[in-house]
């Protein structure tokens, strides 16, 4: 029902600069560009950013098995792979509520996303496999720590560019960087005692369940959410 001129005198925010039924537009994106950040942007943005949240998740499914021998290091990476897929899942729909879409080709995908590869650093054999033979959980270590470092430098971006202007990619963003903060921490401390024999504490312990991702998982609708 279109409202008359009286109701839309009474009620401010009964109109704004999107018409009536229009289904072209979004004011829940106009009024992000009305406070300054041009959404489009800032979707192209969270594309990259999550594109390297799914990236990093693959990438660190071979590092964690890759640190056969050390239950407890390859605990902490599951949950830090874990987390980095509900920081995906959390932020997918945002995408779409913004006018965009993923990628179709998972190739583009993985090739915008705003940190690097997190490769196991050790090159694969001719036969396909991982070369061990100079692998240990140091170098392991050292490619999770600056995959987290990424991740935080990036939300903190995001953090920067949504602050008091789009409350809820901030809220988004500043749940996923607390949680990369802690996932640094993790790694600071791994990787001190395992390379320098240094205690570093992290100040956490394990989270109750694998990934748990206290702050920033999405609402759950059935189990392997
Ligand atoms: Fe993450
Ligand atoms: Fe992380």
């Amino acid at each position: 029902m279109v409202p008359t001129d009286a109701m839309s005198d009474d009620k401010p925010h009964s109109a704004g600069s999107v018409s009536h039924g229009d289904t072209s537009e979004r004011v829940g994106m106009e009024v992000i560009r009305e406070r300054g950040l041009e959404p489009e942007d800032l979707r192209e943005k969270l594309i990259d950013a999550i594109g390297a949240e799914f990236t990093t998740y693959y990438y660190y499914t071979n590092l964690r098995m890759h640190l056969a021998g050390h239950e407890d290091y390859k605990e902490i990476t599951e949950d830090a792979r874990l987390e980095d897929r509900a920081h995906f899942e959390l932020v997918a729909p945002r995408v779409y509520e913004l006018g965009g879409a993923l990628p179709n080709d998972i190739r583009d995908f993985a090739d915008r996303a705003s940190c690097p590869d997190a490769e196991v650093p050790t090159p694969m054999d001719d036969e396909g496999g991982f070369n061990t033979t100079s692998l240990d959980a140091e170098g392991v270590l050292e490619v999770l720590l600056e995959a987290e470092r990424c991740a935080i430098r990036t939300w903190s971006e995001v953090c920067d560019m949504t602050r008091d202007v789009d409350p809820r990619t901030y809220d988004m963003a500043s749940r996923i960087l607390q949680e990369e903060i802690e996932h640094e921490a993790w790694f600071v401390e791994l990787l001190s005692m395992e390379r320098d024999g240094e205690i570093n504490p992290a100040g956490h312990f394990v989270r109750g369940e694998p990934g748990d991702a206290p702050l920033s998982t999405n609402r759950r609708f059935n189990d392997s959410a």
